[in-house]
């Protein structure tokens, strides 16, 4: 058996886990040519989308480690409510056992989730359409880790760049076996409800690319119960925090979806630009001013280079000031809805109490073909 590699030394510089699935990852692990041909497929997949949307069921999540901010909002969410409004089947799942990879937040963790399932409602997942459910709450599908994890080797596990570079950035001092697991508890995420679909960010690469594994050696081993999902990547390009770096609540730099109007203002107030008074459009040479160039121009749904080109000599100033009026215009709408939900947390528990019932009906059928296939009686 090959031996698990050892733990890269965490240094005090580095963040916490990376919030990934979060639409695009600064420095990939992955090769181009990798990221490339996932490209190509996805932009055929949108095709298929757009003439057959009944025949995808797709499956995503947020890792519950804080709340969602504007990086979540353009990197995943905002593509998850159009793929759901086209009339595809979505499964939002809210990980919690995966979020034990970081330990950190644990003790916060039905605060945050109930921050999560505000987000989601506020942006526009519907409940009537999709489903949303918890890891913890559906034994089934987490019994499906254990003929899953006979079905990959150590090494393979080991081999995820993914995970090396979680551990490598991770400032715990041991890394647990979940970490090196939580790849294979993912496909079985996927699985259990024969998902078709993942959108994802670069990062999740080696976790599709294994839950197909897991699938295709499960049909090899026992029966074809399993189909092969496909990663559809995020379009959408990466936006940094207001200081520059990676947009992640911890840093202080991420504007969440649940932040006032004036929190948002003093936020990218204080948000790094650079000494040319010339507003230009140049993510390679003036990363921080083209990431609020960027940010407002999503917000608008306009183009960059047209929103530098109107601020012009107007500076940082007005590029602060344009910013600021976008992000909360557009936020403005989902932070009313959010406000309102928060009045409710009756309901909002009950659409997740109502979401874990469907994904465990469907969890419990999946089980049962699956103990069919591999012969194990009850
Ligand atoms: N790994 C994802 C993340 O870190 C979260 C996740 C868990 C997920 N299970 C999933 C995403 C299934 C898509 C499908 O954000």
């Amino acid at each position: 058996m090959t031996t698990i590699p050892p733990t890269a030394a965490p240094t005090p510089t580095d963040g916490p886990v990376p919030a990934t699935g979060s639409g695009a990852s600064a420095a990939s692990p992955l090769p181009a040519s990798t990221v490339a041909a996932a490209r190509r497929r996805s932009a055929e997949l949108e095709r298929e989308l757009a003439a057959d949307p009944g025949r995808f069921r797709v499956m995503t999540g947020d890792r519950p480690t804080g709340p969602l901010h504007l990086g979540h909002y353009f990197g995943t969410l905002h593509n998850r409510v159009r793929l759901q409004d086209l009339g595809v089947e979505v499964f939002v799942l809210i990980p919690d056992y995966q979020a034990l990879t970081d330990r950190d937040v644990v003790d916060r963790l039905a605060e945050t989730m109930e921050g999560l399932l505000l987000d989601y409602l506020a942006i526009g997942i519907d409940p009537s359409r999709s489903t949303i459910f918890n890891h913890s709450a559906v034994p089934a599908l987490n019994q499906l880790l254990l003929p899953f994890l006979s079905l990959v080797s150590v090494a393979e596990l080991g081999r995820n760049p993914t995970v090396k570079d979680e551990i490598a950035h991770s400032r715990q001092a041991a890394v647990s076996g979940l970490m090196y697991t939580y790849p294979v508890h993912q496909a079985a995420d996927i699985l259990f409800c024969k998902g078709n679909l993942v959108p994802v960010g670069q990062d999740q690469l080696p976790h599709l690319e294994l839950t197909r594994t897991v699938a295709r050696r499960f049909g090899e081993r026992y029966a074809p119960v399993f189909p092969q999902p496909e990663a559809l990547l995020s379009a959408a390009p990466l936006l940094l925090g207001t200081d520059g770096g990676k947009m992640s609540k911890s840093r202080g730099n991420a504007i969440t979806l649940g932040a006032t109007a004036d929190e948002t203002a003093r936020l990218i107030k204080g948000a790094k630009t650079d000494a040319d008074r010339t507003i230009s459009y140049d993510p390679e040479n003036r990363p921080a001013v083209s990431n609020l160039v960027l940010l407002a121009a999503l917000c608008q749904d306009r183009d960059p280079y047209e929103v530098a080109e109107e601020i012009g000599d107007g500076g940082a100033a007005l590029l602060k000031r344009t910013v600021t009026e976008a992000v909360n215009t557009r936020l403005a709408p989902i932070r009313a809805r959010r406000a309102e939900y928060a009045r409710d947390m009756g309901y909002v528990r009950s659409v997740l109490r109502e979401g874990n019932a469907r994904a465990n009906e469907i969890a419990e059928r999946t089980l049962d073909e699956v103990r069919k296939a591999m012969g194990t009686l009850r």
